[in-house]
């Protein structure tokens, strides 16, 4: 097993405020779109309170056999091992010095790597590069450790992006850069390559805005009235109307895998799947099966999620075989409802759009992970499933099953303490 810790020996270490305020706006508001209030802040505060609610460690976990306590973070990652490394580029940030950065989470420190305005990753005031050290995966996990690469990156990205939408500000992902031209920019070990790019600026809002004088003219003297087609965009206009949820830093803190389900009878409303379900949209290039054994109201079986509706595809209990396609793992038929997401391959046609459906998994896994715990329940991340079997069990012809996940209620975990 490498060393989990990347260290940049000799470059001088920030240390970032402890116990920044935690985001208070509710969890599933932010999962939802909303932002929590904008307030300015040093540098040093933003990047302590970005970075505590994203990637920090958040418990430990002990191992009985030896006593040994090992770290675990915000951020979720297959087996513990924390491949994705995060580096940031800041330009103008109140009271701190511009430059290149990594972070440290095992002492919530910054590295400070080198001074000056760098562009090379976006323009932003703040940016983050994401990298991944595959070899810290390939050593357990093998052929498999890239894909576990990207969904951890995807995990993180959302884990960064979500904290920047709680604490006020919007971030805009990246991955069309050019890997050797951003590695030589940064300076990155040869076993580092950069994944996902994620700018962090505040929203554009106007409302600071000095407005010059101008009214809009009339177009014609009377206004005739077409009601279609102000009835569809009333019909496609947001209006803000969230759950109630534990509040957003509390809940990324808490966020835990499940060790196991406790099965039996105990179900889930399916207002609580819905809401989930409505949390964890994002990108095109996934679709979601899912495998219902214990949510009330609905019949247990396989369902296909199109377009927010569940669409019943196979009637029937599914706990083994649920179990059975996820490498004969308990808790994905102790669940309440497992999941598999399928890439659709028809979308991936260049090279690039297979590291891009992959980091969307994670992406979507991560928005699963905090929905469910924000409703009381918790998830787990399945990276080892049986590929062939779950195309042949679900009759997958143009799709490459890439990720497994499960949610329900969890079994107490006694090695795990905040
Ligand atoms: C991509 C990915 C794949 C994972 N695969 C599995 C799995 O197959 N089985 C399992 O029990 N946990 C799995 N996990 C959960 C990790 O073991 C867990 O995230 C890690 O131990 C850290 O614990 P935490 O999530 O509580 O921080 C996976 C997590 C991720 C992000």
């Amino acid at each position: 097993m490498p060393n989990p810790w990347r260290r940049y020996e000799g470059a001088p270490r920030i240390d970032l405020p402890a116990g920044p305020p935690p985001p208070e706006a509710s969890a599933l508001s932010v999962l939802l779109g909303e932002r929590g209030p904008l307030t300015p802040l040093r540098g040093a505060d933003l990047l302590s309170q970005l970075l505590f609610y994203s990637a920090s460690i958040s418990a430990t976990k002990l191992v009985p056999s030896t006593g040994y306590r090992y770290a675990l973070r915000v951020n979720p990652s297959s087996g513990n091992l924390h491949p994705v490394e995060f580096h940031c580029t800041a330009r103008g940030l109140a009271g701190w010095e511009d430059g290149l950065y990594h972070y440290q989470p095992s002492c919530h420190m910054l590295e400070r790597r080198a001074g000056g305005v760098f562009t090379a990753a976006g323009t932003e005031s703040l940016v983050f590069v994401l990298t991944a050290i595959a070899w810290r995966e390939a050593w357990k996990y093998q052929d498999r450790a890239y894909r576990y690469c990207l969904h951890d990156a995807g995990h993180a990205w959302q884990s960064l992006a979500l904290a920047a939408r709680a604490c006020g500000m919007d971030t805009t992902a990246r991955t069309d850069f050019d890997d050797a031209a951003l590695a030589a920019a940064l300076r990155l070990a040869g076993d580092e390559w950069p994944l996902l790019v994620v700018g962090v600026h505040a929203p554009c809002q106007g409302g600071e805005a000095d407005w010059s004088a101008g009214e809009p003219n009339a177009l014609s003297e009377s206004v005739v009235d077409y009601p279609w087609p102000a009835t569809m965009h009333a019909a496609t206009t947001r209006r803000p109307s969230y759950p109630p949820s534990r509040p957003f830093g509390e809940t990324v803190r808490g966020r835990r895998s499940a060790l196991d389900f406790r099965g039996g009878a105990e179900t889930m409303p399916l207002a609580a799947l819905r809401t989930i379900l409505a949390c964890a949209a994002i990108g095109g290039r996934i679709t979601l099966y899912l495998y219902v054994h214990r949510v009330d109201g609905l019949a247990p079986g396989i369902y296909l999620l199109r377009c927010a509706d569940l669409e019943l595809v196979k009637m029937g209990d599914q706990r083994l075989i649920a179990a059975g396609l996820s490498l004969g793992q308990d808790l994905a038929g102790n669940a309440c409802v497992a999941f598999s997401m399928i890439a659709n391959t028809e979308k991936i046609v260049a090279d690039r759009d297979y590291r891009d459906a992959l980091i969307e998994a994670g992406a979507i896994g991560q928005r699963l992970y905090i929905a469910a715990e924000a409703l009381g329940l918790r998830a787990t991340g399945i990276g080892a499933f049986f590929d062939d079997e779950v195309h042949r069990y679900l009759d997958i012809r143009d799709g490459q099953v890439v990720y497994h996940f499960a949610i329900g209620h969890p079994v107490h975990d006694p090695r795990v303490e905040a």
